[in-house]
């Protein structure tokens, strides 16, 4: 049955845009029984128990992020794949309703960018929540205009990515999360990473008829600290290729609560989404009942609970959509943004054709998420 997925590959030319399409089609829909499902992960020669330094967060500091002790966190790696760590949803019962509220409510507002500003006046995408509300919790029936957090697509934190130029600059910069920040400092120190600085983040919002193309995240100017990804609501299959398209990538499950780092050799690997999935009974509902955290709280706590009232919202967001994390260092420790080069020198430089032009190939070189409506982040 695996043989399905890999019999689509061949050898030669872009293996990873064909696992892409195949993932990708509805009609007929394709055939998963190649996918890594880690959640129900018994370790096989692919599947390795990852060791993680449970000493360096205590159970007190995972709580206050709403995460379970490292020690009962179960995160593999991925023969083949140096660098990669998965772990299947640490949270504790409950608080992935904070963090969803959180990229809901809180992290879509102004300083943050979001797709929506591309054309629209800051005024007006000032309060995606609030104009959200209403429309999002009493649905008539009819075919109505999309709200605003349905046609929210990503924001991005800290560090503003530049979708244009793929770059980071100093000058497009803005504080970046404290709480979130907290939660990323917690799971790279016990991935084996102290010390993170979170200093650029990308969210993005997916329908369930959206993916996001191939690409390699390269822009940090630091490729030796981690990138982070947090991933809540539906599921998605993740594709984790090599170093070129040639490289069949590898298919897994992203479920709610599921994180990944991407460091060492795995730091620069080609990966895509190339569709979201309904996920598995139980999963969103039982697991992140928004009120059920107040007993266990600890009075320092970054997660808190969150309202009824703001969880009818999210629940009802999250019953289609998937949003996902990432977070990212740019900068080394004591490294600084190079001035910006002239034309002239960038023309010297020929970096545009160096061997990861993945980030430019992001969006299949169709649309653009930049692009003032880019709504969905990808057609392939
Ligand atoms: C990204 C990314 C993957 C995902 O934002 O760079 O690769 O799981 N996201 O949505
Ligand atoms: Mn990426």
């Amino acid at each position: 049955m695996a043989r399905m997925a890999a019999s689509v590959v061949e050898s030669g030319e872009d293996a990873f845009r064909k696992m892409f399409k195949f993932y990708k089609k509805r009609n007929p829909p394709p055939d998963y029984s190649a996918v890594i499902n880690f959640s129900r992960g018994a370790p096989s020669d692919k599947i390795v128990p990852a060791d993680l330094d449970s000493a360096a967060v205590s159970d007190v500091e995972a709580a206050r992020v709403g995460l379970r002790p490292v020690r009962d966190w179960r995160a593999f790696s991925l023969q083949g794949y140096p660098g990669f760590i998965f772990i299947c949803n640490p949270f504790l019962s409950g608080s992935q309703s904070y963090w969803v509220r959180q990229c809901l409510k809180i992290y879509p507002q102004k300083p943050n960018i979001c797709n929506l500003d591309m054309h629209m006046s800051p005024s007006d995408t000032e309060d995606i929540w609030g104009k959200s509300v209403h429309a999002l919790s009493s649905p008539t029936g009819k075919k109505e205009p999309k709200t605003l957090l349905e046609r929210l697509r990503w924001v991005t934190l800290g560090y503003h990515y530049n979708w244009d130029t793929k770059t980071y600059s100093a000058n497009s910069y803005t504080p970046f999360p404290a709480d979130l920040h907290l939660l990323s400092l917690q799971v790279t120190a016990a991935c084996g990473f102290p010390g993170f600085n979170s200093e650029a983040g990308i969210l993005n919002y997916y329908r369930p008829d959206s993916s996001l193309g191939i690409h390699v995240d390269e822009s940090e100017l630091d490729h030796t600290r981690p990138l982070l990804s947090f991933s809540f609501g539906q599921s998605a299959i993740f594709l984790l290729g090599g170093t070129c398209r040639q490289d069949p990538p590898t298919a897994m499950y992203m479920h709610s609560g599921d994180m990944m780092l991407m460091s060492g050799q795995s730091r620069l690997l080609y990966h895509a989404i190339p569709r979201i999935l309904p996920a598995p009974q139980g999963h969103t509902t039982l697991e992140m009942e928004g009120c059920s955290l107040t007993s266990s709280l600890q009075e320092d706590a970054v997660v808190e609970p969150v309202s009824e009232e703001d969880w009818a919202l999210c629940s009802r967001y999250i019953h289609n959509s998937r949003v996902n994390v990432t977070v990212r260092q740019v900068l080394g420790p004591g490294q600084s943004f190079p001035e910006t080069p002239s034309p002239l020198q960038r023309t010297d430089t020929g970096q545009t054709d160096g061997p990861h032009d993945g980030a430019a190939d992001r969006d299949h070189g169709k649309r653009k998420r930049s692009s003032s409506d880019s709504v969905d982040p990808v057609e392939t």
